[in-house]
């Protein structure tokens, strides 16, 4: 899957990469940058050079990397003034104990330390080091002393470290560390979402029968993480509320992964409450939960039929009906297309409905093309031809978005 994120296309991010184990999933880091549109200037510390090679960094950003601070892969003596000055942000990722001490103590006797102190751009450390050097009285005082600089910290997040231990001292997750890059170069303030928080809901939910079976069906997702991806690189806040799926987590979005219909309708109510403003329920919800899970595994018997008690499961936009924001649902039919959507439209008093016949082979479940009709309160319909799931997302939140506008 592609990365879009726009705000960051062109820009400078120098990446600073230190000593630590974490070191690879620095590469992770600098490969979704590049992949977002962002230039990226590796400068790595002598320590880092033993854990992941340059190379790595420079096959993946097209740039030469900064391992010295008096140079060794450029002529140019003061190359860590100009990267300094071109910065638009800089981010250390993993950033040691010792880096960290230095930065709040002004040293500047290697590359990093001296773009660091040479800049005018924000700079965001996510530390990475053993639980009790982050707890360390002397690292304690040397990140309030660089928070109160400016400087931001991104994590650590608790779990296990390298030396086996559980603590607090992880690099955060690649996907929080841009999360917080794209804040702070105000990504969020961009596009005509800005200012948006769209909840979107994806995938199959599964019901559970015992603990090893499950009722499911055949959602790939694929269209609520479109949804979830087109909202965000348009500039809202975006959670998405997923059923399992095999799609990766997008990047710079809330991910809320859930299980069964119940836990879905949890977590939408509880976003719709926080004051989310549009609901887009792209998930295929199981229609029926067995009456009752067993807590054991059911036991396989010489009987050649089985009867499996059903219940409804709660259906999550109705439930969601009177909460403030846009409701958009979808109806997914295989025969009257039209006449069903509309039904739904109305029993579950939602703004829009999104018909697509998941009989077609062209369109549809677990292909990337969609052939969609969107039909509104007012009874307008908007047939639109057979595209991508990514421009049937763009679609569907122009109208979202002509909705939240004419309420305002
Ligand atoms: O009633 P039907 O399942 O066909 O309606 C489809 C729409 O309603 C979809 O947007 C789906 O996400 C949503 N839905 C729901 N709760 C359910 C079943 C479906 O919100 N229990």
């Amino acid at each position: 899957m592609t990365t879009h994120f726009s705000a960051l296309r062109g820009k400078n991010v120098i990446l600073g990469v230190t000593g630590s184990i974490a070191c690879y999933k620095a590469v992770d880091i600098a490969s979704k940058l590049v992949q977002a549109g962002a230039v990226v200037d590796t400068v790595m510390t002598r320590s880092a050079q033993q854990f992941v090679s340059s190379l790595t960094f420079r096959s993946l950003t097209h740039r030469s990397v900064v391992t010295d601070l008096f140079d060794a892969e450029s002529d140019d003596a003061v190359e860590h003034v100009a990267l300094a000055l071109r910065a638009d942000v800089v981010l250390i990722a993993p950033a040691t104990a010792n880096v960290i001490a230095k930065i709040a103590n002004g040293f500047a006797d290697d590359a990093l330390t001296a773009v660091v102190l040479a800049t005018n751009a924000p700079v965001l450390l996510a530390p990475a080091m053993e639980g009790r050097m982050w707890a360390n009285a002397a690292m304690r005082q040397n990140v309030s002393t660089l928070e109160s600089r400016g400087f931001s910290f991104i994590g650590p997040a608790e779990g296990r470290l390298a030396s086996g231990e559980m603590g607090r001292g992880r690099l955060e997750e690649t996907s929080t560390v841009l999360n917080a890059l794209y804040e702070a170069i105000g990504g969020g303030s961009a596009g005509d979402l800005a200012g948006m928080h769209v909840v979107v809901s994806a995938g199959g939910t599964q019901e559970p029968i015992d603990p090893v079976r499950i009722i499911t069906n055949r959602s790939s997702g694929k269209q609520g993480y479109a949804i979830a991806e087109a909202a965000r690189d348009r500039g809202a806040r975006v959670t998405l509320v997923t059923a399992p799926t095999a799609l990766t987590d997008p990047d710079l979005i809330e991910v809320v992964k859930v299980g069964s219909a119940r836990d879905m309708l949890a977590s939408v109510e509880s976003a719709l409450r926080a004051g989310a403003d549009a609901l887009v329920m792209a998930a295929a919800v199981a229609d029926w939960e067995p009456a009752s899970a067993a807590g054991q595994k059911m036991k396989k018997t010489w009987e050649t039929r089985m009867t499996l008690e059903l219940t409804k499961t709660p259906d999550i936009l109705a439930t969601v009906r009177e909460l403030p924001g846009v409701k958009v649902g979808f109806a997914a039919e295989t025969e009257d297309l039209l006449g069903n959507a509309k039904e739904k439209l109305s029993r579950k008093g939602l703004d829009l409905i999104v018909a697509n016949d998941v009989s077609a082979t062209d369109a549809g479940f677990n292909v990337d093309n969609n052939r969609v009709v969107i039909l509104d309160r007012d009874g307008a319909q908007e047939e639109l031809p057979l595209m991508s799931k990514r421009d049937v997302a763009d679609r569907i939140l122009d109208r979202v978005r002509g909705i939240v506008d004419a309420r305002r």
